[in-house]
């Protein structure tokens, strides 16, 4: 794996392509902020997909990712949404939450959005733990890998990504870290641990696809003198499938929700 997977071309389809959480799950977190004063806190933030959609409902948002290409279209997002007074982002990972904490103070909510199976669990919920003191914990997914899906045009794309980049494994990474997490809550001693999901469909097309997968491929494994190349075997694989063009998406938002003891 290339050190920085999210530099680069792969920041801009990420802000682009990257679809919002959907509005159930903002309401289901912003509970957590009594009066609209609460604090929040954002790890593995990226482009501020999370923090951006709960900005309004907290009087404080801090971001953090390691990524600058991420966090720089996060500003961006943030500018054109009009959103800034009350969001921060800093550069750092999970595992400088012990270094911070003296300085970025307690969190009544910390999201970690479609991030934690980038990082230790055990420790990255630990260190969380104390910043979210008797606070909330969310750790949530929007969606799953879109190559494990069992649609034919989902089949198809992973015929394609296959090609190029050898066999993709059938583990779905994004279950393993929601089980990774309610584990490690519970081990950690968190209480209210819930699990929470919202499924729909969603048409969808092969340029949604595309910029998708550029936006969760790193530009080593597809480089940007292949897009081009990329783009219309995907096209070619989806229309060998649909006569209408049209594809439906089931999206499965899934999170975790736990309350960090004292
Ligand atoms: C798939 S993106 C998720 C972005 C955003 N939270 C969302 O919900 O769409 C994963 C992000 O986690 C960040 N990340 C990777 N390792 C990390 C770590 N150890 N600590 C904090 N963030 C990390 C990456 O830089 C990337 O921006």
């Amino acid at each position: 794996m290339t050190e920085r997977p999210f530099a680069g071309d792969t920041a801009r389809f990420y802000r682009r392509y990257r679809r919002e959480y959907p509005p159930e799950l903002i309401a289901r977190l912003a509970r957590f902020s009594e009066s609209g004063r609460g604090r929040l806190l954002d790890l593995g933030c990226g482009t501020g997909q999370l923090a951006l959609q709960l900005a309004r409902h907290f009087s404080e948002v801090v971001g953090i990712d390691p990524e600058p290409e991420m966090l720089r279209e996060a500003e961006l997002a943030a500018a054109e949404r009009g959103i800034g007074a009350n969001v921060r982002w800093i550069i750092g990972r999970a595992e400088d939450l012990g270094r911070l904490e003296a300085t970025l103070g307690r969190f009544d909510l910390v999201t970690i959005g479609t991030a934690l199976h980038l990082m230790e669990p055990l420790p990255t919920l630990g260190e969380v733990q104390r910043v979210a003191a008797g606070g909330e914990v969310a750790v949530a997914y929007n969606g799953s890998p879109m190559w494990l899906h069992p649609e034919p045009w989902a089949r198809a794309l992973r015929g394609v990504l296959e090609a190029r980049l050898g066999t993709l494994d059938d583990i779905d990474f994004t279950a393993e870290a929601l089980d990774g997490a309610d584990i490690a809550m519970r081990e950690l001693g968190y209480s209210h641990i819930e699990r929470w999901e919202h499924r729909f469909t969603e048409a969808i097309d092969a340029d949604f696809v595309v910029g998708h997968i550029l936006s969760a491929t790193s530009t080593e494994q597809i480089p940007p003198g292949q897009r081009e190349a990329f783009a219309q075997e995907v096209s070619k694989a989806m229309a060998a499938v649909t006569t209408s063009g049209r594809l439906v998406e089931e999206v499965s938002v899934r999170a975790v929700i736990g309350q960090a003891s004292q």
